[in-house]
């Protein structure tokens, strides 16, 4: 249910970037490629960003040369000084001199605004304020963010700075991973995870404050814990709101909640340079890899860590690699740079990198989705380089389309990102891209992504809540009723509703389970055919994302594609490929060696592994045996048609020889089988589902599995009929 806003799931196919070409290896010529910079509207915004809090930023120099003395002794020093230390540097936050004044509102009022910039102490401080105010007592402090990784980062600094084991006192919760206890007072949590405690905990007895974080973000899962956290707390006196964000913007939030007061912390901001492109770059992963390498072969080591701004996990791979590669090339003329990757997806032992302090006299490039905005706070650097883009999601509620796209950001996303820089000193933001262009282009703020997906997953969760009336569900900004309606069918087709819209027997099974309908649905199909056991492999190895195959080397490529095919013998799709692939380890005992010899990776499987265990446990609850059919793919099959019969398509007679064109069913137009897909192209077949839609170039499909056309008419005969002959 939980969704990832940073997007990173590989979704975006793009042809894989040559870096190889002549420029990649000379010194001379990376910097005469580079983009040109001009800083004419610097001035402007400097005004914009500079002399806000003149006093602020004098005193925040002055907190921070004390900062720089006290770090160098730490290295020293033993454990338990390590933790006195981490106390002291809580009190060097820009929130610690508001505390008693947080308290007093707090107390004296039941919902609360917060804003403060990002790095001022709201995330990790203000739980561990009310903690010690006694607030725990009456119950636990939740504390919701957007994005899994934020929710564990800070769940583990947390600890720390407590000195406790994380999970016992302090504790995170993400959608299929739940790190508490019985001790858990602080609970770190997903937006979306914290919706779904609603079905358990309709009036959240076990809180008594919850704090909606990153309220700036407007995910739909923060959206709607708006509407219902909203309503709880007429009827939950006791219970305190908070609702915290990150930008200025924060009247709305207020009005939102009946007027309630806005807390402001003031933030400690050092000057930014704004530097922007002379031209439009046609190429923006290129440039922005060029502009860190001159940053980092012309600035002093030592001086700040660069912050790139990606769209996703694939970019962010790419430019890394890419980054070496030249680094390689520039040989020891310049300094160490150490790469950092960080978006939603990379495994919790590689974000820590991040956060350890860069050695002397090398550089840290971080490389981050728009996470690195607002939810974590990275100390240290001194250069922002932005893109201008973020992947965003978008939806057609005509044909139920939904697909990432790679688009401009905001402005107020493009002003955060810069602000990045002027944390610890001054800071130098270079956008890859015109002043004409941020100020004529990009507009002020971006959409709530409530108006910009799918919400059948939404709906069927406040259905479960006993909420059927959404057309006056209080929303913040609501969706568009086209959206609502679609949702409805949906389900409806799904036969989770039934005509009078009212949830089925099936609907109540599929709402617990924390994934998008269809998979849900394809899971409680499975019972009648017999397979559940092989169901919920394929939906934990759906839901691990694009991350199970290893990419390696040109060099390597073609053993990797040998390994891969070796699981897609028969031409048996996508689908029993991710079974048999999964089988395999499974027989070997889980074993790692089997993956690195097969190029999988042994960190997606072993999150399938635990993905699967947690919805065995689902199958329990909602009274459906295990049962095991692993030779009858027609059944297997089937039971996946159950859940993906809106996504079908057929092959498309082109009058070509060998076309691989398909139309999709229901609202027909042109997709094509993605490349990753093992689908054998010499025997296409003519009738496919798909797990999912890209947009990139062409409309892909990816997890493509043949079926039958009568199984359409005989799992949906409300939704298709045999056309007679
Ligand atoms: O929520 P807000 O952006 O206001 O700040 P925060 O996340 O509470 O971060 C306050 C400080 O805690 C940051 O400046 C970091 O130095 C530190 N922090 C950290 O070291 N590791 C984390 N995972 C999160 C925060
Ligand atoms: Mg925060």
């Amino acid at each position: 249910f939980e969704e990832e806003h940073d997007n990173n799931n590989n979704d975006y196919y793009k042809v894989p970037y040559g870096y190889d070409d002549e420029r990649g290896l000379n010194h001379e010529k990376i910097f005469s490629h580079g983009p040109k910079f001009e800083s004419k509207d610097m001035k402007h915004e400097c005004d914009e960003f500079v002399f806000e809090d003149q006093i602020d930023f004098v005193k925040a120099m002055i907190m921070d040369g004390e900062n720089l003395e006290q770090d160098q002794t730490r290295i020293q020093e033993s454990k338990s000084d390590l933790e006195k230390q981490l106390q002291e540097d809580r009190k060097t936050l820009p929130i610690y001199q508001y505390r008693d004044a947080l308290l007093q509102a707090v107390s004296d009022h039941q919902v609360l605004v917060i804003v403060g910039e990002t790095g001022s102490g709201k995330t990790t401080q203000i739980p561990q304020y009310l903690h010690e105010a006694g607030y725990t007592k009456r119950g636990k402090i939740g504390c919701t963010q957007p994005r899994r990784v934020a929710a564990m980062s800070v769940a583990t600094r947390v600890s720390k700075e407590l000195g406790v084991k994380l999970g016992h006192e302090v504790g995170y919760s993400i959608r299929f991973e739940d790190c508490t206890s019985e001790k858990t007072v602080l609970k770190y949590m997903t937006d979306g995870m914290l919706l779904r405690e609603f079905l358990g905990e309709p009036d959240l007895a076990s809180y008594s404050v919850v704090m909606i974080d990153e309220a700036h973000e407007r995910t739909v899962s923060t959206d709607i814990l708006f509407g219902l956290v909203k309503d709880i707390a007429r009827f939950r006196p006791d219970l305190k709101l908070l609702i915290s964000s990150a930008t200025l913007d924060a009247e709305k939030f207020s009005d939102f909640f009946d007027s309630a007061p806005i807390f402001k912390i003031p933030g400690r901001r050092y000057p930014v340079e704004i530097h922007y492109t002379k031209a439009p770059e046609a190429d923006y992963l290129d440039a922005a890899i060029v502009t860190a390498l001159q940053i980092h072969a012309t600035q002093p080591p030592g001086d700040g860590d660069i912050l790139v701004f990606l769209t996703g996990q694939e970019d962010i791979e790419t430019a890394g690699e890419a980054l070496k590669h030249r680094m390689r090339g520039l040989g020891m003329k310049i300094p160490e740079l150490i790469i950092c990757p960080i978006y939603a997806n990379l495994p919790t032992e590689l974000q820590s990198k991040i956060f350890e302090p860069t050695p002397e006299g090398a550089r840290k490039v971080v490389l981050a989705t728009n996470i690195a905005e607002t939810s974590l706070t990275i100390d240290g650097i001194k250069y922002v380089i932005d893109p201008g883009f973020c992947k965003m999601k978008s939806y057609n509620p005509r044909t139920g389309m939904e697909s990432l796209l790679v688009r401009p950001i905001s402005k107020a996303s493009a002003n955060q990102r810069a602000g990045r820089s002027g944390r610890t000193g001054p800071g130098k933001c270079f956008r890859l891209y015109t002043a004409y262009n941020y100020y004529q282009d990009l507009e002020d703020n971006s959409v709530p992504e409530i108006q910009l997906t799918n919400l059948a997953n939404v709906v069927l969760t406040l259905m479960s809540l006993g909420i059927h009336d959404l057309v006056n569900f209080d929303f913040m900004d609501p969706p568009p009723s086209e959206t609502v309606i679609k949702a409805l069918e949906m389900l409806y087709a799904l036969g989770a509703l039934n005509s009078d819209g009212e949830l089925t027997k099936i609907g109540r099974k599929m709402a617990e389970f924390p994934i998008d309908p269809m998979l849900s649905k394809m899971i409680v199909a499975s019972d009648k055919y017999k397979c559940s056991d092989e169901i919920i492999t394929i939906a934990a190895m759906l839901s691990v994302g694009n991350s199970i195959f290893y990419r390696p080397p040109k060099d390597k490529l073609v053993y990797a594609d040998n390994a891969r095919k070796s699981f897609h013998e028969g031409n048996v799709g996508d689908h029993i490929a991710l079974l048999n692939i999964y089988t395999s380890w499974k027989d070997t005992g889980f074993d790692s060696e089997w993956c690195y010899d097969n190029y999988i990776q042994f960190r997606s499987m072993k999150r399938a592994r635990d993905i699967r265990d947690q919805l065995q446990g689902l199958l329990e609850r909602v009274e459906i045996q295990i049962s095991s059919n692993s030779q009858d793919f027609d059944a297997i099959k089937k039971a996946i048609t159950s859940g993906f019969f809106l996504h079908s398509a057929r092959l498309y007679n082109s009058g070509l020889p060998s076309s691989s064109l398909y139309r999709t069913v229901k609202h027909p137009h042109t997709v094509h089988i993605h490349p990753t897909s093992g689908l054998a192209k010499e025997f296409l077949p003519r009738w496919v589902i798909y797990n999912e839609l890209v947009l990139t170039s062409k409309e892909y499909m990816r997890q493509v599995t043949q079926v039958k056309p009568e199984w359409l008419n005989e799992i949906a005969p409300h939704y298709y009929q045999l056309k007679k002959v």
